[in-house]
């Protein structure tokens, strides 16, 4: 697959730029008020009575902020935070090494938690419960267990696909905070702060521009504003101003809705080659040369979301707004 600019996926492009964008107090983060809000309550009763956070869980679609929260929960706490994912634990060993290493209060965070093994994950049963690990010692008739106490911390776990989690693993966790895609307004602002720290200037109806097509992720936001302003140093002195802002993003066929050529592409064969579908996910794959997982995983979530396209059960069809999109007249049978 081909690094997408408006992708929500991780690239090895956003990785230092990432890190000096992130907000580090919930103050900074921008958006999603709900889980803010509640956040903010736990947190200020867990200090106050001298305890550790409730173990939390943060789900949502990549890039919406869920690494970012982790570390402005153990910021806010005033603990230590310990990174790990679901997959680098390889063994019940490896987990209890992590959480021997614990301190009093610390987050233990956990990427991609639907991703761990089923051995590891009886591990953190107890040890989210009751703050203690169950070790077999010895083989055999003269095995026996033994229960170590663990200092209390703070699992947060995060992942996209919460359905995939255990509901014995779910249940364990006190918060579960869901992240919502963002709004334009709140993108704008994110932009701005973005551009801040960049020291790049930027006007707002710029922002905005770059708001609309960001696929409602503030990675994409970012990641597109650190493009504008490429063009913005070569044509315009380095201000974004709102043109500069339309030409590029058309330069680098971001359309106004955050499609880009993959998605018209998408769409525009099963218009033309399938009359609007429907048609199947595995022959829609090989007319478009991608594997059917990348389309199933990446391009369809936002074309759906738009209202581009559906999933039937006799497979993928667009609607009525994926022609007037394209600019393509809707056929007259009501097939729809
Ligand atoms: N609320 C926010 N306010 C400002 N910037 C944000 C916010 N949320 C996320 N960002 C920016 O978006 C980038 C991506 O966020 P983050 O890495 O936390 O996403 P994620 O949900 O962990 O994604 P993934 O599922 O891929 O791990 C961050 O580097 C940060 O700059
Ligand atoms: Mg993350």
């Amino acid at each position: 697959m081909e690094d997408r600019i408006i992708s929500s996926q991780m690239l090895t492009e956003d990785q230092t730029v990432e890190f000096s964008l992130r907000p580090r107090s919930l103050a900074e983060y921008i958006g999603q008020s709900k889980v803010k809000e509640n956040l903010k309550v736990y947190i200020e009763a867990a200090k106050m009575r001298n305890e550790a956070l409730d173990h939390v869980l943060l789900y949502g679609p990549p890039g919406l902020g869920k690494t970012t929260l982790s570390n402005i929960i153990a910021n806010e706490m005033g603990v230590n935070i310990r990174t790990t994912s679901g997959p680098a634990i390889e063994r019940p060993g490896d987990l209890a090494a992590i959480l021997t290493n614990l301190q009093e209060g610390d987050v233990l965070f956990i990427d991609e938690i639907h991703r761990l093994h089923r051995t590891v994950e009886e591990v953190l049963y107890p040890a989210m419960e009751d703050y203690a690990l169950d070790i077999i010692i010895g083989k055999g008739p003269s095995a026996r267990s033994v229960r170590i106490d663990l200092p209390k911390f703070t699992l947060v776990g995060a992942t996209t696909r919460a359905g995939l989690l255990s509901s014995p693993l779910r249940d364990r966790f006190g918060v579960m905070a869901r992240l919502e895609y963002y709004n334009e307004e709140e993108l704008t602002q994110i932009i701005i702060r973005a551009a801040e720290l960049l020291e790049v200037k930027i006007v707002g109806e710029a922002a905005k521009e770059i708001a609309l097509r960001s696929r409602g992720t503030p990675r994409v936001a970012n990641r597109l504003l650190k493009r504008v302003r490429d063009f913005a140093q070569v044509m315009a002195d380095g201000v974004i101003t709102e043109d500069v802002a339309k030409q590029s993003l058309e330069q680098i066929q971001v359309d106004r809705l955050g499609l880009d050529h993959i998605d018209h592409k998408l769409l525009a064969t099963i218009i033309d080659n399938y009359q609007g579908g429907p048609v199947g996910l595995d022959t829609l794959a090989a007319s478009i040369g991608e594997e059917s997982n990348t389309i199933e995983d990446v391009y369809e979530p936002y074309l759906m979301q738009k209202g581009f396209l559906q999933r039937t059960p006799r497979g993928r069809m667009v609607t009525n707004l994926a022609y007037q999109h394209l600019g393509r007249s809707i056929p007259n049978e009501s097939s729809t």
